[in-house]
């Protein structure tokens, strides 16, 4: 696999592996004991922890509530590692939940919800986007996943990392103040192969950043495919549609698909087609044009090929930058991941309502996940997505909150090494 796996002993040592076993322990313990007896009870200032609600399982789900030094706000929930609300400051210095979500743990257990199957702010896992038929061949055997969208599979299958309960433990570092959630994906869940140990963690800096760390490892060979899906309206969740936000994507090239979303397996020039983001671009500029990819879409519903800098794989690069014009607020994503799918909330049909009581109307969201291209178990000429025992899996990717005016004055998104 490339540039987000290391070799394990190389890059990350005995240390490493002896933490993931360690949160593979305090995992099994979490399994066994209600949540608020783990090490966990002492919380770190700037880290609030409350009863989001119960599974049907009787599960306790937990809400997290971080802050940074700046008054950006965040709440997550162990429930699918869902961030259900995210406030940050317009021009004017006003807060405002800028992703859709809800307030209760019964909306995102919800009928409604399983129909319209948004994945509102949660991790996705295993293997984000779709496989074609639910299916791939990996050392000479075939693997058969359960298909949960029209003929392939999606976001990891029937039950994907999205409805899982996670452990949680909140921590603070020089780093800034966040979650460390981690599951263990049993071997054959969903019909992939490898008991997979997955750890994320979250982190709100004092910059204004949100740093997502995806690491995994497996006990046998499987594809992984780790991102976070929330949805962004930056004028505030419940304002409308996000056709006038202005979107840039570091990207010259674009994964074409077929009628049911897999990738052709070509890579096509953005030039001269509406989804050439290299300059701000107006999300509903060429939403209208006649386009066969657009209509496959129903919009945006694609994978971007990003540009990287030469020798820069593994390290961070900017992906993406929306801007909101009324707000002002700028919102920049950048991954050491190849790709980019950018969703413009086409699935959103006003049938769900947010927090705020408004209705979550067509294109009220839009989605940036960080990823490797859709369907790679099938093309041989993507990136690999497979995990090997020997590797761990490692990806990076920071969303950055400014606005238009504290933008020129403050740091910009500097590289980290992985
Ligand atoms: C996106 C995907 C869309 C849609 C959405 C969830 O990641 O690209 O096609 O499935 O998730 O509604």
């Amino acid at each position: 696999m490339t540039r987000h796996v290391f070799s394990f002993p190389r890059y990350l040592g005995v240390g490493l592996f002896g933490l993931m076993i360690g949160q593979a322990c305090l995992q099994a313990q979490a399994q066994t004991m209600p949540i608020d007896s783990s090490s966990s009870s002492a919380l770190p200032p700037g880290i609030e922890r409350s009863a989001f609600g119960q599974l049907a399982n009787g599960r306790e789900v937990d809400c997290y509530r971080i802050t940074n030094d700046n008054g950006i706000e965040m709440r997550v929930i162990n429930y699918g590692g869902i961030i259900v609300s995210l406030k940050t400051p317009d021009l004017q210095g006003q807060m405002d939940d800028i992703v859709l979500g809800f307030d209760s743990l019964d909306d995102y257990l919800s009928d409604a919800y399983r129909r319209a199957n948004p994945y509102f702010g949660a991790l996705i896992g295993r293997y984000g986007n779709r496989i074609a038929n639910g299916r791939f061949s990996l050392d000479g055997e075939t693997y058969q996943l359960p298909t949960n969208d029209g003929p392939n599979t999606l976001h990891g299958g029937d039950v994907g990392f999205n409805q899982r309960l996670w452990h949680a433990e909140p921590f603070s570092s020089s780093e800034g103040r966040g979650l460390v959630l981690t599951y263990t994906s049993e071997d054959g869940e969903e019909g992939f192969p490898g008991r997979l140990s997955a750890r994320v963690s979250y982190t709100l800096t004092n910059d204004n950043e949100l740093a997502i760390d995806y690491r995994a490892k497996t006990s046998r060979a499987t594809p992984v495919n780790l991102t976070q899906h929330s949805y962004f309206n930056l004028q505030g969740e419940g304002h409308g549609s996000i056709l006038n936000h202005e979107l840039t994507i570091n990207a010259s090239g674009f994964t074409p698909v077929n009628e049911t979303l897999i990738p052709t397996g070509e890579i096509a020039d953005v030039s001269g087609t509406p989804f050439d983001f290299r300059r701000p671009t107006a999300i509903g500029a060429r939403m209208g044009e006649k386009n066969t990819q657009l209509a496959y879409g129903k919009g945006y519903d694609h994978n971007f090929v990003l540009s990287k800098n030469p020798g820069a794989a593994g390290h961070l690069a900017l992906a993406a930058r929306v801007t909101e014009p009324q707000s002002g607020r700028v919102l920049e994503v950048s991954t050491t991941e190849p790709g980019l799918q950018f969703y413009s909330g086409n699935f959103l049909d006003g049938s769900l309502t947010g927090k705020s009581g408004r209705a979550y109307t067509h294109r009220s969201g839009l989605a940036l996940e960080t990823q490797h291209f859709p369907d790679s178990p099938n093309q041989s000429n993507f990136p690999s997505t497979i995990l090997k025992p020997d590797e761990t899996y490692h990806s990076r990717t920071v969303y950055r909150f400014s606005t238009t005016q504290s933008e020129g004055q403050s740091r910009s998104t500097q590289p980290h090494s992985s």
